[in-house]
This record gives C-alpha cells, structure tokens and sequence, in this order.
C-alpha cells in the first residue's frame, strides 16, 4: 500500500465515523488525503482535521477512485453495497459493520490477538463486535495462559453503541425526567433513562440475540479457537460511552487470581485497575476516551472448576470501533 494513503471515512458523521477522523490524526496516521463520505442529508458539513475544515460529501459508487483505504461505518447495509464496490475500485476496506465478519473470506482482526490475519485480506477486512472486542482484550492473554473453555458473561452497554441518535435519546429523556415532562421514545422500544434494557439486537429463535451470539461466533474466528463457547445476556444501560462486562471464565488449565493478574498486567492494550480495598476496579465513567481496556474484580469463580471471574471495561468507540479500525490500517502499512 501507498505509504501515504488516500483515505476515506464513509459514515464520517457518525458516532464511530467523528472517532475514527479524531483516531487518524491522535495517532498521527499518514494520510495523504482525507475523503469523509456520508448521506446527503450531511453533505457539505464540515469536520476539523488537522486544523483544516474537510468538506463531507454524499457516497456515491464512483466515491472510491482514487482511495487507498476506506474505513466504513455506516451500518451494514451500506458496507454490503458498497464496500464490494471499494473493493473493486482498488481499495482495501476495513469494515466496522457485522456483514462480513463471518466471510471466510475476510479476516476478523484485533490487532493484539490476531494481527497476522490482515495479510490475509483479498480488499475487505472486519473490525469486531465491540462487546466482542473488549471482552477479548482480557480473555486472549488468559486463552493463552490456561486455554479457555467457555465463557458465561453479562454485558452493560453505553448507548452511543447504537450511534449518534441513541446519545441523544438519553440526554433527551433524562431532561424530560428531572423536569417532569412525558417521556418520548425513538430509538430503543423502551425508556432507556433510569432503567435497563435486557436487549441488544434482535431476538434469535434461541431466545438469544444475534449480538449475544457474536461473543461465540467472532470469538472462535478471532482467537482460532473453534471449539470456544460463550452464553452472554447483554443488556443495554444508561451510560454514554465505553462497555463493561462481567465475566465467568472456565479454563483447561487450573489458574489462581495472582497467576491472571501476572498475565493480564503484561498484555497489551490492557490496564489491571483491581484493588477492592481502594475499592479500584474499572468503570465505564474512567475508561471512556481510554485506548487500553480495564480489567478488574479479578477473581477464582467459585461455582466453576479451574474458574476465574473478571469485570472488563473498555471505550468501545474506540477499542470496539474506531482505534481498532486504525491499528488494523497501521498494520497494513507494515
Ligand atoms: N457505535 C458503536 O459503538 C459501534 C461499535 C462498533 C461498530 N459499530 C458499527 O458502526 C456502524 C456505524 O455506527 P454508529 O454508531 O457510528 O452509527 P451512527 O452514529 O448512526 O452513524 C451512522 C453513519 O452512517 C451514515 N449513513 C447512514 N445512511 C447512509 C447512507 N445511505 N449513505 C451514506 N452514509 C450513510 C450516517 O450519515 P448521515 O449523517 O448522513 O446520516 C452516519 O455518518 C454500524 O454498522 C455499527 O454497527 C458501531
């Protein structure tokens, strides 16, 4: 690849679309030129970058000459029209929708676990479910350590997982809480202020939900793991941003908290915040903005055999989006 690419954020407007514009020029990406792409209901915004207004304009199918990367996030039926397109026109993708994670023919990366795979690419590549990705940041190192088993976890999801209108929803519904005003709703089914939402993504006919099952699914592609098995409740709660996950873990191998602190303090991309004296453990409040994942309430799970219990949080944003779109980027230019 050009080592100053051309690239182009399609869904620039978005929530994940401003941090992937925001992540570029933080980590000093070398652009060479910068293309933002949304609907035309948002052509002609304008966006800082580098100091200088860059122009939004509408995604069309010749958007791409010319482009040598595209980060796409502007949902799945986007990514499936015109990512091929992309593609086609000589540009590697890196797709934050869930329509390609599951082609054999994509690779699903997080850079810390599986890397090697983006020189697999034949022009798409998939960034991860965010609940998926911050999850795995704590769980690989211990994959590695003492080989896990399966998984039974609860997810506690901030609403700008759902994108730019669902902030809205909230700080719209908390306004009209504290001044006594009737609650209105647009985006989840329910009020989603003051209250929890045991529903992400649509019901399968399991009684799970797709996003429940991508823990399972991603996971065993992302860590070469196929015989991995995850049963995850996740549940949609009144915080802005960044994910937590409460986790119980069983692993092949017997394993102590001390040994899973020593091995998650030397993964990377992670911080331990785990001193329930100090009463220290991550929450979504500090970890939001953050680049590393915060694993905590470390633990020997005492209803599992060689079982470890753990809390992880992580900007999912950034770790479950937009960072991970951009370390796969820097990846290529390896
Ligand atoms: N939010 C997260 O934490 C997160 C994490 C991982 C993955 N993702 C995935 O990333 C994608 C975007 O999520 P988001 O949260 O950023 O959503 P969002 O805030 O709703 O933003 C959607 C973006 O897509 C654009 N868009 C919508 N329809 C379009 C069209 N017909 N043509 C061109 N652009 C169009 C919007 O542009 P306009 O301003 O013109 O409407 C906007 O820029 C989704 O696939 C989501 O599953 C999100």
């Amino acid at each position: 690849m050009n080592r100053n690419p051309q690239v182009a954020v399609v869904g620039a407007t978005g929530a994940v679309g401003v941090e992937m514009v925001r992540t570029l020029e933080r980590r000093n990406f070398p652009v060479g030129r910068l293309t933002l792409l949304a609907s035309a209901r948002s052509a002609g915004r304008k966006f800082k970058y580098r100091g200088e207004d860059v122009a939004v304009g509408e995604l069309k199918r010749e958007s791409f000459t010319g482009i040598d990367l595209a980060l796409f996030s502007a949902g799945g039926s986007i990514s499936r029209e015109f990512a091929p397109i992309a593609a086609q026109a000589g540009c590697v993708v890196i797709d934050n929708s869930s329509a390609f994670r599951m082609d054999d023919a994509v690779p699903l990366v997080i850079p810390e676990i599986n890397a090697a795979d983006v020189k697999l690419h034949s022009g798409i590549i998939a960034n991860p479910n965010c609940t998926t990705a911050v999850t795995l940041m704590a769980l690989y190192p211990l994959h590695r350590a003492f080989s896990v088993k399966r998984i039974f976890a609860s997810s506690y999801q901030a609403v700008s997982g759902t994108g730019a209108r669902a902030i809205e929803e909230l700080e719209r519904q908390v306004a009209q809480i504290v001044s006594g005003k009737p609650v209105t709703k647009e985006v989840y089914p329910h009020q989603i202020a003051f209250n929890v939402l045991p529903q992400v993504d649509d019901f399968l006919p399991s009684g799970y939900t797709k996003e429940e099952m991508k823990m399972e699914q991603e996971g065993r592609k992302i860590m070469h793991h196929p015989a991995f098995r995850a049963s995850v409740t996740c549940v949609r709660v009144p915080v802005y941003r960044a994910h937590s996950v409460a986790v119980s873990a069983e692993f092949e191998k017997p394993v102590t908290a001390e040994a899973a602190r020593a091995v998650l303090s030397k993964a990377p991309g992670l911080d331990v915040v785990d001193d329930p004296e100090k009463r220290e453990y991550p929450m979504p409040l500090f970890s939001a903005g953050k680049y590393n994942c915060q694993v905590g309430r470390i633990r020997k799970d005492c209803a599992l055999d060689n079982g470890l219990g753990f809390w992880v949080s992580g900007d999912q944003l950034l770790k479950g989006a937009a960072l991970n779109a951009v370390q796969i980027a820097e990846e290529l230019l390896k």
